[in-house]
């Protein structure tokens, strides 16, 4: 969440700007239709149930780019939430008042079609197709808002790095246990084929039971697939857990630091898979073909 492009002249205070749907081009909107035509090859059975009514709900598939406007008002007779432009990341205090006011900020400009795979900062595809859809359920718009206001309180307390961990862990890379079996609902995850059939199957990763505590002491990875997932068993669970928590006591224990490495397991945790991590150990991404 710390680095974010320049200001752009043309930007607003809240640093939105217009999304300029017109300004698309036919290849842009391209890049929109096969990301989403490969994620709705590996996403049903896969995704929570939430997320993928949401992408119906919001008419996600109807092609090309979404205008911010035409979902906005469909999301906002729904929960209350708008989508509103930015032009890349955002300072955080920005970013926690448009949480904290039901505004989700999206990036408004796209990947280029040799980045399909792989881009490091969260564009149209990923904030929208990720974060969108999961707005449309009632609790987990709840908890993205109480997020954007517990982050501005984490602010006064040094402790952001704590509380995005709790964002990484959940909003990024969640998954939940659903009657039928895990499913994911991290817009990271959501917005990846790869990572969506890696989260869920891949034998590597660690996948225990979301621990506020634990999780917030936890590091992560933020260039490769995650080595452990934190899985909870309801979005009312997750808000309850994080919301009648006083976050400042944790936050004074926990020091603005992490203790836990990303692939660490402790005797208290609650392994549901323990994972080999097989796949960071021959070097992740990075290792050769
Ligand atoms: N309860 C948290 C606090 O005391 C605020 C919060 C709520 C943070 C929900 C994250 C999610 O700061
Ligand atoms: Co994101």
């Amino acid at each position: 969440m710390n680095n974010y492009s320049e200001k752009s002249a043309h930007a607003n205070d809240d640093w939105t700007i217009d999304q300029a749907w017109e300004s698309y081009s036919k290849a842009e909107h391209q890049v929109w239709d096969t990301l989403y035509a490969r994620l709705m090859q590996v996403l049903p059975n896969r995704a929570a149930p939430e997320f993928l009514n949401g992408l119906e709900a919001l008419n996600l598939h109807r092609g090309g780019i979404p205008n911010f406007e035409a979902i906005s008002d469909e999301l906002e007779a729904l929960t209350g939430w708008r989508v509103v432009a930015v032009p890349g990341l955002v300072p955080d205090e920005v970013f926690f008042d448009h949480l904290a006011n039901r505004r989700f900020p999206a990036g408004n400009f796209i990947r280029k079609p040799d980045q399909l795979d792989y881009i490091q900062e969260p564009d149209v595809f990923h904030d929208v197709f990720g974060h969108v859809p999961m707005l449309t359920d009632p609790v987990f718009a709840d908890y993205m808002e109480a997020y954007g206001k517990g982050g501005l309180r984490s602010l006064r307390h040094a402790s952001l790095k704590n509380l995005a961990a709790l964002y990484w862990y959940t909003v990024e890379f969640g998954l939940i246990q659903t009657d039928n079996g895990l499913r994911i609902y991290g817009a990271g995850i959501v917005s990846s084929p790869a990572e969506s059939k890696f989260a869920l199957e891949d034998p590597s990763p660690i996948r225990i039971v979301c621990d506020l505590v634990r999780l917030m002491r936890t590091d992560y990875r933020i260039d490769d697939f995650q080595q452990t997932y934190f899985v909870i068993n309801s979005y009312d669970e997750l808000f309850r857990a994080t919301v009648d928590t006083d976050f400042a006591p944790l936050y004074a224990d926990l020091k603005g630091e992490f203790d836990l490495r990303p692939e660490h397991v402790t005797t208290s945790d609650s392994v549901l898979h323990l994972g080999s991590q097989a796949y960071a150990e021959r070097g992740g991404r990075f290792a050769d073909a």
